[in-house]
C-alpha cells in the first residue's frame, strides 16, 4: 500500500501539528498526512526537523517539549503560522533504558517520565485552550503496549499515564468539541535512528541480555509474532485523527498484532 494513493483529501483544510516528526513513527505520520493534504507543522528538538519539513512542504518548529515553556512556544509558533490547530499528534516519547527496574537510578526514572509522559502532558496543556476556544479539535497521543512489558518499567508507567490522561481529557473536554484518543504501538520496525534516544550501548553480556529480553517479550506478546511497520502505525494514527473517527474518543487503540498492552 502506498501512502500517496489512499484518502488523498482526508485532511484537506486541516492544520495538523505532529511532534517528534524528524524520524520514526512521527515522520511516517507526517508523510502520510502530507499525502492526505494536511497543512503541517512539524515539531522536534532535532534540527533534522527542517529536512522533514522541506520534504513535505511543512512548517518546521524546533522545540524541546520536555519543558512547559518549550511546549508552549511550539504551540504558539504553530498557531502563529497556521492560525488554528485542528489536530495535534503527540508522538514524542520512547524508552531510553532497558534493564530490570531495580537497576534504574532515580535520575534515570525521572528522565523516562519526563521524555514519555510530561512531553504529552505539556503539549496537551498548551494546545487545549485554543481548541476549546474554537470549539473543535482532535488530540492523538502515541502511547505504547509496553504498559505491560518488561525491562523498561518507568517507560511503562509513563505510557500508562498517557492512557489515563487520554481517557480523562476526553471526558473533561468532550463538551468543548475536543476528541482525545491514543494508539498503543507494539514493537515497530524502523531504519537505524539518526537521532539517538540516549540509550547507552550495552557494555556487558548481561546488559545485552536485558535488552534482548524486552524484544523477546514484545514478540511473544504479539499474536502475529512480528514487529509492525511504520506505515501500520501511521495508518492507525491518521484514522483516529480524521473525521472518520468522529464517534471515537477516550479510547486507546492497540496497534500491536493482538498485544493489548
Ligand atoms: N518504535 C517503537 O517500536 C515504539 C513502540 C511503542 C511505542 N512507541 C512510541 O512511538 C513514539 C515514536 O517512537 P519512535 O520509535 O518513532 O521514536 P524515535 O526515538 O525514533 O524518534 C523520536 C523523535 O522525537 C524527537 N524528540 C525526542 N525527545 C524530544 C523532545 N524532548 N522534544 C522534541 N522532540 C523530541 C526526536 O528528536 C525524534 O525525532 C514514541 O512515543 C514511542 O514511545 C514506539
Amino acid at each position: 500500500m502506498s501512502v500517496t494513493t489512499v484518502h488523498a483529501d482526508r485532511f484537506a483544510g486541516k492544520n495538523v501539528v505532529v511532534t517528534g516528526a524528524a524520524q520514526g513513527i512521527g515522520l511516517a505520520v507526517a508523510r502520510r498526512l502530507a499525502a492526505e493534504s494536511a497543512r503541517l507543522t512539524l515539531v522536534d528538538r532535532s534540527e533534522l526537523v527542517h529536512e522533514a519539513a522541506a520534504e513535505l512542504g511543512a512548517h518546521a518548529v524546533p522545540a524541546d517539549l520536555e519543558s512547559y515553556t518549550g511546549a508552549e512556544a511550539a504551540i504558539t509558533a504553530a498557531l502563529g503560522h497556521h492560525g488554528r490547530i485542528d489536530v495535534l499528534v503527540n508522538n514524542v516519547g520512547g524508552a531510553i533504558n532497558f534493564k530490570p527496574f531495580t537497576e534504574f537510578t532515580a535520575a534515570e526514572i525521572q528522565a523516562e517520565i519526563t521524555r514519555s509522559l510530561l512531553t504529552t502532558l505539556w503539549s496537551c496543556r498548551a494546545a487545549l485552550p485554543s481548541m476549546t476556544e474554537q470549539g473543535h479539535g482532535v488530540i492523538v497521543n502515541v502511547s505504547s503496549c509496553a504498559t505491560r512489558g518488561i525491562h523498561r518499567i518507568p517507560y511503562s508507567a509513563a505510557k500508562g499515564g498517557v492512557n489515563a490522561l487520554t481517557a480523562s481529557l476526553a471526558l473533561e473536554y468532550a463538551d468543548a468539541g475536543v476528541r482525545v484518543v491514543a494508539t498503543a504501538p507494539g514493537g515497530t520496525e524502523a531504519p537505524p535512528r539518526k537521532i539517538s534516544r540516549g540509550t547507552p550501548t550495552p557494555r556487558t553480556a548481561q546488559e545485552r541480555d536485558w535488552f534482548q529480553a524486552h524484544i523477546d517479550q514484545t514478540l511473544a506478546a504479539s499474536l502475529l509474532k512480528r514487529y509492525g511497520t511504520l506505515d501500520e502505525q501511521a495508518a492507525a494514527i491518521c484514522f483516529l485523527a480524521s473525521e472518520e473517527a468522529s464517534y471515537i474518543t477516550g479510547t486507546v487503540l492497540p496497534v500491536a498484532g493482538g498485544d493489548l498492552g
